[in-house]
């Protein structure tokens, strides 16, 4: 049995599906802050099968502990916490909190209980501003917000405490740049107010919610001027996932590895794709860059691959059709 933290958000949802359809049972714990429990409801369609939900915070250590001693956990995968990087520089107590003080207190509990397995969602913004893409897993780290520097001090507890203990199993996965949705259109990403991500952005424009896109900044040293990511589909990052809990039925330590697709899209190549994908046009305005931004940031996903026999399958354009389909039916 799996505990998924954050199960009801973007990724932790797709996550379900994809557990549940490799035959895991899963329980899934959420507060319910940036999502809703009916996104369990639309995994149930789509798979057939239920997930165990508690409204759990992080936080509550008798709440953990209630939901550990109903159950016995192989392995938790942990999504639970706050990612907006612009809130995390107004409320960096808040993010320290909740993203630092939760896992130390999931940590606790997974102690108590003997449960010695965890994959966590990281990011490659660990890789900081200083390092030349495609971006490998030994590269420097280093953080320019507080939302980066939880991720990076979540790394480095996990790493302590599986050097403390031999019988820890730890994947640190760091994540590039999730977009899509599953196609069945039934989840995805839909974030309150307005996006601070590219393609729920380009979503919002796409159905008429906002008139366009600003591009942040046209004058960076890439194929066009405007940013490089590695975009890589929710699905194929969810499938990651399973990769990484086989891994840790194998192995002890801890296990670093990107998820992303090795391939860089700038920001225009990306409004390119959305429009063919959905018909739409998406006018957009040049803006000033935005503080923080790296002008290209793209994986080395060799790693993945070789420990964990996993590469991304799904390319722009289906990244692109399956935003649509979610933005067109559900935003
Ligand atoms: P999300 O906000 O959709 O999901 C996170 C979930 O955690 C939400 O459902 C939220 O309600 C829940 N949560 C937050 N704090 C909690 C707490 N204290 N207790 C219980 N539940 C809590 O975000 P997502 O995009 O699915 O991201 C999942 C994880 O992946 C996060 O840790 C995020 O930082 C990380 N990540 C995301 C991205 C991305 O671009 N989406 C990139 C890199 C890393
Ligand atoms: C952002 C975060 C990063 C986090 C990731 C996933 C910042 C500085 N970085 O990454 O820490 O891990 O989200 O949550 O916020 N863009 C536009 N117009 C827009 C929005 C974005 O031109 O309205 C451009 C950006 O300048 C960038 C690209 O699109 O070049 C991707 O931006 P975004 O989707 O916000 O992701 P990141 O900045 O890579």
């Amino acid at each position: 049995m799996i505990l998924v933290t954050g199960g009801t958000g973007f990724i932790g949802s797709h996550t379900c599906v994809e557990l549940l359809n490799a035959g895991y049972e899963v329980v899934v714990i959420d507060n319910l802050m940036n999502s809703k429990a009916e996104s369990l409801d639309a995994v149930k369609e789509i798979t057939g099968k239920s997930c165990t939900f508690y409204k759990v915070d992080i936080n509550d250590e008798a709440g953990l502990r209630e939901v550990f001693s109903k159950h016995t956990f192989e392995c938790v995968i942990h999504f639970a916490g706050l990612k907006a990087v612009g809130e995390s520089c107004q409320k960096p107590h808040f993010y320290y909190s909740n993203n630092i003080s939760g896992t130390l207190t999931l940590l606790k509990v997974m102690n108590e209980f003997g449960c010695k397995g965890i994959v966590f969602s990281s990011s490659a913004t660990v890789y900081g501003n200083n390092n030349e893409p495609p971006f490998t897993e030994d590269m420097p780290t280093s953080c320019t917000n507080p939302y980066g520097w939880t991720k990076l001090m979540q790394e480095q507890m996990l790493t302590d405490i599986a050097l403390a203990d031999k019988d820890m199993r730890v994947v640190l996965l760091r994540y590039f740049n999730p977009i899509g949705a599953h196609p069945s259109g039934l989840i995805g990403e839909n974030p309150n107010g307005i996006p601070n991500n590219l393609v729920p952005y380009i979503c919002k424009v796409a159905i008429g919610q906002l008139p366009y896109l600003n591009v942040y900044g046209n004058d960076y040293d890439t194929v066009d001027g405007t940013g490089v990511r590695d975009y890589i589909h929710v699905v194929d990052l969810a499938k990651g996932h399973l990769a990484a809990l086989k891994y840790l039925e194998k192995n002890t330590g801890v296990l670093t590895v990107n998820l992303g697709t090795g391939n860089g899209y700038s920001v225009l190549q990306v409004v390119d794709a959305y429009a063919k994908a959905s018909g739409k046009e998406i006018p957009v305005n040049i803006a000033p860059r935005r503080q923080g931004d790296i002008a290209s940031g793209y994986a080395n996903a060799s790693k993945a691959y070789e420990k964990l026999g996993w590469k991304a399958e799904l390319g722009i354009d289906e990244m692109c059709r399956d935003a649509w389909n979610y933005a067109s039916k559900k935003m």
